[in-house]
């Protein structure tokens, strides 16, 4: 169990002021040191206890040798699982901020959508005046791939809008938020039923094209498609031409090549929102409150929020 001595944090990221202000407020035994600059960091680096980062060049992970914890301030991880500097010993965490903010992002385009916002801005700019009914999502069917931190957030919104909420993980069990949970040999029966499919997978070796043409081709017509998690879960060549022969639609903030290059079909077509990874951005007061919750976890020799299983990949 960690003493109750000061620890030492390496805080290396863009905006460092932000980010130990906020953690120094709420843990000023923490000794602090942060940066966003690798030469600076490697002056740090060996003392550290504790790193508060996202990626972390090898040069500096190599030298990190009295590092206990490595708390990542995303939520996936891909690039620090299979690590080889990064020894079993040290335990790394995901931050589980996410969630709410991922669900404003997906809630925000269904009710533009059920709402016709589209509809009225055009008639709004043309001084036209026709009433249309809105749609319900009362009954919709809201199917979620990942009922992780940031899958169940967007269920329980979904079930608060009287949606009929279905769910996929990787270990089914009863999840609270969706009832019994599908598991991904089930992946064939969920898709056809979705009013809207919301993909919030990890990138893991086993979720690489979780959606590929076959999958894809099963989405209803009317159906729409988020892709929130990672964008190589989809296979995007498959995407584009699902979009061109179906009328269905796609909310894309995640890609399988970022930023999304200029001569993707995707910007293309008209029957896609594309936005730049924004649907869960950095948010460094979030961040820090829950590193801080979880370092008097630590403290405490508690278990941590949020520990990244290293051989399941997320
Ligand atoms: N677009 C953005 O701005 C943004 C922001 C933050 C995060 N993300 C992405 O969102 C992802 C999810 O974040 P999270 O915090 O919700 O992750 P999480 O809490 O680790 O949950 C991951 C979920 O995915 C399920 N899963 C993993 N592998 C699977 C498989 N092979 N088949 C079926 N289900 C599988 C897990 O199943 P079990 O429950 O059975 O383990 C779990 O329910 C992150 O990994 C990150 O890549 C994107």
């Amino acid at each position: 169990m960690p003493s109750q001595k000061n620890h030492r944090l390496l805080i290396y990221h863009r905006d460092p002021e932000l980010y130990e202000e906020a953690i120094r407020r709420r843990a000023p035994r923490l000794e602090i040191h942060s940066t966003e600059k690798t030469d600076e960091a490697l002056f740090w680096i060996e003392e550290a206890e504790i790193l508060l980062a996202w990626k972390l060049p090898d040069d500096l992970l190599k030298k990190a040798r009295k590092l206990a914890w490595f708390a990542s301030t995303g939520a996936g991880n891909e690039h620090l699982v299979n690590n080889p500097h990064l020894p079993e010993t040290v335990i790394v965490t995901k931050t589980t901020i996410y969630g709410e903010m991922m669900a404003e992002y997906v809630f925000a385009y269904i009710l533009y959508f059920i709402r016709r916002g589209a509809k009225h801005l055009e008639d709004q700019r043309r001084g036209v005046w026709d009433p249309v009914r809105p749609e319900r999502l009362r009954g919709k069917v809201l199917a979620v791939l990942g009922l992780g931190s940031i899958g169940r957030e967007i269920a329980k919104r979904g079930r608060q809008f009287g949606m009929k909420v279905i769910g996929l993980k990787r270990s089914p069990e009863p999840v609270e938020e969706v009832g019994e949970a599908f598991g991904p040999s089930d992946l064939e029966e969920m898709i056809p039923i979705a009013d809207y499919l919301v993909n919030c997978l990890p990138y893991t070796p086993e979720t690489y094209h979780f959606l590929g043409q076959k999958e894809l081709a099963l989405l209803k017509e009317g159906a729409v498609l988020f892709s929130i998690g990672r964008g190589k879960t989809i296979d995007q060549e498959a995407l584009v031409r699902v979009l061109r022969s179906k009328k269905i639609r796609a909310v894309l903030d995640v890609f399988e090549t970022e930023p999304l290059p200029r001569e993707s079909k995707l910007w293309t077509l008209e029957n896609v929102i594309i936005t730049p990874h924004v649907s869960g951005i950095n948010m460094p007061e979030e961040i820090c409150e829950a590193f801080v919750d979880n370092y008097e976890r630590w403290l405490r020799g508690g278990s941590l929020v949020g520990v990244v299983d290293r051989k399941k990949g997320y």
